[in-house]
């Protein structure tokens, strides 16, 4: 029985294997020296949504690792901007970024990133975050809203009147009510699912803009 199991999932990851190697995504990723194709996400909505990244633009990239959105982000903000970054894991250093490997889920969490933005306010909260899958699709939907949850608690507190928000999240249980809540604080919201996230993947993103504090 043990033996069939280990085959089944060795097949599983062969399989996921030989997909990622194809992916158009992963190659041109590998071609440009992009940490992960991910990158293309961010850019593609960065982009084609209008959301202006510029110098001194202050972002907070939660859920950073192994780091291609801080990379493209460090980039656009150049030497007058910052950009913080947060992850569970530890990543190799980025230019004019500034890492912190802690759960964003926690007060030690969210105290280094206040500390991090030295009294500036952000502009623009970027999170890449997903919880590592259970396998039990209620039990991560609901991690799933509450890092969008914590997200938002966190955006309303550091956020420029104006500033504006992206998130990854899943459709699914407390998706309606935590969009209805983050209605109260931007607007407008859109749902993107941008070309290089891939149509098997439950993921896209939400945009909120326009801050408005209570
Ligand atoms: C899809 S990856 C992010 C990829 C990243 N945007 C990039 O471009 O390189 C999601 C990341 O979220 C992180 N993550 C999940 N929950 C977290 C938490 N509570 N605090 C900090 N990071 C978290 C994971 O460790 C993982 O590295």
């Amino acid at each position: 029985m043990a033996q069939q199991s280990k085959s089944k999932a060795a097949r599983k990851t062969s399989a996921w294997f030989q997909k990622h190697s194809n992916d158009p995504h992963v190659k041109r990723a590998q071609k440009e020296g992009k940490r992960s194709r991910a990158a293309f996400k961010l850019t593609e909505i960065l982009d084609e949504h209008d959301l202006k990244v510029s110098h001194h633009t202050v972002v907070v990239d939660l859920g950073c690792a192994p780091g291609s959105w801080s990379v493209e982000l460090a980039k656009r903000v150049g030497p007058a901007g910052k950009v913080i970054g947060i992850d569970l894991l530890p990543l190799d250093g980025i230019n004019g970024v500034t890492l912190i490997q802690e759960d964003f889920d926690t007060a030690e969490g969210q105290a280094l990133l206040v500390e991090a933005l030295e009294g500036r306010r952000v502009d623009l909260v970027v999170s890449d975050m997903a919880p590592e899958m259970s396998g039990d699709k209620l039990v991560d939907q609901m991690r799933m809203i509450n890092l969008n949850e914590m997200t938002l608690y966190f955006a309303r507190q550091y956020l420029k009147p104006g500033g504006n928000i992206l998130m990854k999240t899943f459709m699914g249980e407390g998706y309606d009510s935590f969009r209805k809540e983050l209605g109260l604080s931007f607007k407008p919201i859109k749902n993107i699912k941008p070309a290089a996230s891939r149509k098997s993947s439950a993921e896209f993103f939400l945009l909120g803009r326009n801050f408005t504090p209570e």
